[in-house]
């Protein structure tokens, strides 16, 4: 299957980074955020801005409720990538905690947008998903919960923007596959589980092709109602 080789391929690569990341010398690294983040650094930029390899995401500017989500996470299994179960399996939980805080905190601007490979129609089908849903198929617009101009929401309602199509559509598979869940109700596995295969493509190359908002910043907690609860939203 050709995408079980795009996995494998995947794992050879996170593999590398991974040996790139323990090659740090822990014990003679001053005890700072820097220096606990350097491992993270060959896959998502010293500031997590991402780097140029297309699967590892962005991770600055996330709502710190959503990075410490996703770092549980990793640490527990609940998500599936096997060099960030590993690479976080050590990792105390108030650790995990302070390195989202860090990310959350960063503020490097957006990658410029991607060159859509996908034909106008393609395109519009995904503009039309992210921002109106297809009510007869059950799925509510991304940006009914992801906002108006998709930077999030906090605590822990995820921005869209700055991430790479590939990226997007591995994890809404994921979530189809379940190697990715969230706390019950898991939106995400409802709302991927009623998109088909083409529109996943369609959302993922028009949420690549968006250019920075001009406040990247996400929305206050409260800001807009979702139209159904999420459990990894705090209580
Ligand atoms: C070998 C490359 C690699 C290294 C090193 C690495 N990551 Fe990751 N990280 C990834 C990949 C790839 C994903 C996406 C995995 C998936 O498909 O779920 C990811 C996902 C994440 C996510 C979830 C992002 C999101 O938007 O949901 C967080 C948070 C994260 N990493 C934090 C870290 C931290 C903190 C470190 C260092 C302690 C680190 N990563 C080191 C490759 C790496
Ligand atoms: C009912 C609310 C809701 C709707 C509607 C929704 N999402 Fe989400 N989305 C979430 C929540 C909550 C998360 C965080 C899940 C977690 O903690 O793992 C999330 C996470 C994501 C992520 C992961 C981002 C990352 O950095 O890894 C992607 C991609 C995503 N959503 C895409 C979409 C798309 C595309 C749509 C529309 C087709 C959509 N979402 C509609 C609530 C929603």
């Amino acid at each position: 299957m050709e995408r079980r080789w795009f996995y494998v391929a995947l794992l050879s690569v996170g593999g590398l980074g991974l040996r790139v990341g323990f090659a740090q010398p822990a014990e003679e690294a001053p005890d700072t955020m820097e220096a606990r983040v350097m491992a993270c650094v060959p896959c998502h930029g010293a500031k997590g801005e991402g780097t140029d390899n297309a699967y590892f995401p962005r991770l600055a500017g996330k709502p710190a409720g959503y990075l410490a989500n996703q770092l549980h996470a990793f640490h527990t299994g609940r998500r599936h990538y096997p060099p960030m179960n590993y690479l976080l399996a050590y990792f105390p939980e108030d650790y995990l905690k302070q390195i989202a805080e860090y990310f959350a905190a960063q503020r490097p601007p957006l990658p410029a947008p991607a060159d859509p490979a996908v034909s106008k129609d393609v395109l519009e089908r995904g503009e039309s998903l992210v921002t109106h849903g297809d009510a007869a198929a059950g799925v509510p617009a991304c940006s009914s919960c992801h906002g108006p101009h998709l930077t999030g929401m906090e605590p822990a309602i995820p921005g869209l923007l700055g991430l790479r199509a590939t990226y997007i559509s591995a994890q809404l598979g994921a979530w189809r596959y379940g190697t990715r869940t969230a706390a019950g109700p898991d939106c995400m596995q409802i709302v991927a589980g009623h998109l088909t295969e083409d529109d996943v493509k369609a959302v993922a190359a028009f949420l690549a092709a968006r250019p920075a908002p001009p406040d990247l910043a996400p929305a206050p907690q409260g800001t807009f109602i979702l139209p159904f609860a999420c459990g990894s939203e705090p209580q």
